[in-house]
């Protein structure tokens, strides 16, 4: 069984007091106590939790002066005290009495250096070691150790650290790891990845996963949107980041069946070359030219599909625009205009496509029996208008896609760019008094909702991933 362990860092035995009695509520089995937080360390140690195990763990460089207080640490109540391994006070205390512990900042070495690296530190007390997980091979070196440590039956501590090592810690009852560090509140969260006391209790044993991938994922708003519908639901399930360089992705279809990873976003750059790896593609993501959601059955099978179709028709539906007969021109000619396309011809749309490179609009075009437009040749009439193109989006060109000419007032404008929300084509389109004028926040709320409903079978609460889309994870 895995304890959730508070880790209690304060700089006064009252505010120790004060956090412990908060993690208690919160359902912490366990304390990790950091005497390193104190301002100065306390002559009483009576604020050491004594009614769940407690870890007095203290960094320091000054390595032999901390002896006395470990001493005191253990006759005050303390389970453990955490000694480093090259520490020079290893071997100093009873090894029923310490967590002898290991970090590795940067990386995560192979299996058999962690399980090389866990034997050295069970000579000394229960090892400990944390690494760094930079995608999915560390994942997976972390796994394989897991499951021969776990074999021995002796209590082990192994924690992925980082924000993709977040997945280790969600499954560390399935590592088998005797703990799992969390924090307090989230403010309090001493390594990217840690999870809050409340979340891990919340989780309980044995929650749904679900995750992204792509490279890099620091500006995804996946995670807030979809652990927001988790907790509407009321589900019991965690939505997590799984960063992936390109050589590492085929590594993914493992990583999603040892995690037990229900299923997974796919984001840039990985649409398209995530497909060939997949037990099957459905026909909508193979017409739209990308996977943006994986399922995971439960025999391990996996099956691609794209849920950005759904966006995109869910966003359109909202400008009340029905499809079939509709005219409308797509501006760009890459992923995002594909999906447009291919959706829109499917419902019968007559749809042109313009794009700054016009071979490449005529190839798209000539695949969904749309028509190619060259810009200069744009003449009004259009019922909807969208941008595929990063045209607006910050960090990029702030060109305005199409003609102005063009946006008149019966025609309504679908700005795929959701950052910022307010771009110049809508600009020029709230000028211009379009019948009604949306970005692509709608849309990508719309297609996180779909994935999240064909990962738990649950209506997603709409309202709780719009509200969560600006927040924190
Ligand atoms: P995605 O998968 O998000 O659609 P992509 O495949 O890189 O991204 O495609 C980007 C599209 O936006 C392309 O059609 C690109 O035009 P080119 O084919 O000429 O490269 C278009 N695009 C990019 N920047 C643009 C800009 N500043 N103005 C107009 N179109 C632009």
């Amino acid at each position: 069984m895995t304890l959730i362990c508070a880790v209690i860092a304060a700089d006064t035995p009252a505010a120790a007091e004060a956090m412990k009695v908060e993690a208690l509520s919160a359902g912490a089995e366990a304390f990790e106590v950091r005497l390193d937080a104190f301002a100065e360390i306390p002559d009483d140690f009576s604020f050491l939790p004594t009614e769940k195990p407690v870890i007095a763990t203290l960094r320091s460089e000054l390595d032999e002066e901390r002896r006395e207080i470990f001493a005191k640490a253990l006759t005050s109540g303390a389970t453990y005290v955490d000694i480093e391994s090259d520490s020079v006070l290893r071997g100093v205390f009873p090894k029923s009495r310490v967590i002898c512990s290991y970090h590795d900042f940067t990386k995560t070495p192979a299996a058999w250096d962690i399980l090389r690296i866990f034997r050295d530190l069970s000579s000394s007390g229960v090892p400990k070691a944390a690494f760094m997980v930079r995608g999915p091979a560390d994942l997976l070196e972390i796994w394989k150790a897991a499951v021969v440590l776990k074999q021995s039956g002796d209590p082990f501590i192994l924690i992925g650290m980082g924000a993709a090592g977040e997945v280790t810690r969600i499954r560390a009852a399935d590592i088998g790891s005797m703990i799992s560090y969390c924090a307090v509140r989230p403010e309090f969260a001493s390594a990217p990845g840690q999870i809050t006391v409340a979340e891990a209790a919340r989780l309980g044993d044995d929650p749904i996963i679900t995750a992204i991938t792509g490279w890099p994922l620091e500006h995804t708003r996946s995670p807030q949107m979809h652990n927001a519908a988790f907790r509407a639901a009321g589900i019991r399930g965690r939505y997590v980041r799984i960063p992936s360089t390109a050589e590492e992705l085929p590594l993914l279809p493992e990583v999603l069946r040892c995690y037990r990873i229900r299923g997974a976003n796919v984001t840039i750059p990985h649409k398209q070359t995530v497909m060939p790896l997949l037990s099957e593609v459905l026909p909508e993501a193979k017409s739209a030219g990308a996977v943006n959601t994986i399922l995971v059955d439960p025999s391990g099978r996996l099956t691609g599909t794209n849920t950005d179709i759904a966006g995109i028709s869910a966003t359109i539906a909202d400008l009340r625009i029905t499809p079939s007969n509709a005219r409308v021109l797509v501006a760009g000619a890459g992923g995002a205009a594909r999906a447009a396309v291919s959706c829109l011809t499917a419902a019968g749309a007559a749809v042109s496509v313009t794009n700054r490179t016009m071979e490449k609009a005529r190839t798209l075009a000539a695949e969904f029996g749309a028509t190619a437009v060259p810009r200069d040749e744009l003449s009004a009439g259009y019922d909807l208008i969208i941008n595929a193109t990063p045209a607006g989006m910050s960090g990029f060109s702030q060109d305005i896609p199409v003609p102005v000419s063009i946006l008149t007032p019966d025609t309504a404008v679908f700005d795929m760019v959701y950052e910022p929300e307010m771009t110049p084509l809508l600009a020029a389109a709230g000028d211009a008094g379009v019948r009604a004028a949306v970005c692509g926040k709608a849309m990508l709320i719309a297609q996180a909702a779909a994935s999240f409903t064909l990962w738990t079978g649950v209506e997603a609460d709409a309202a709780a991933m719009t509200a969560a889309f600006g927040g924190s994870p």
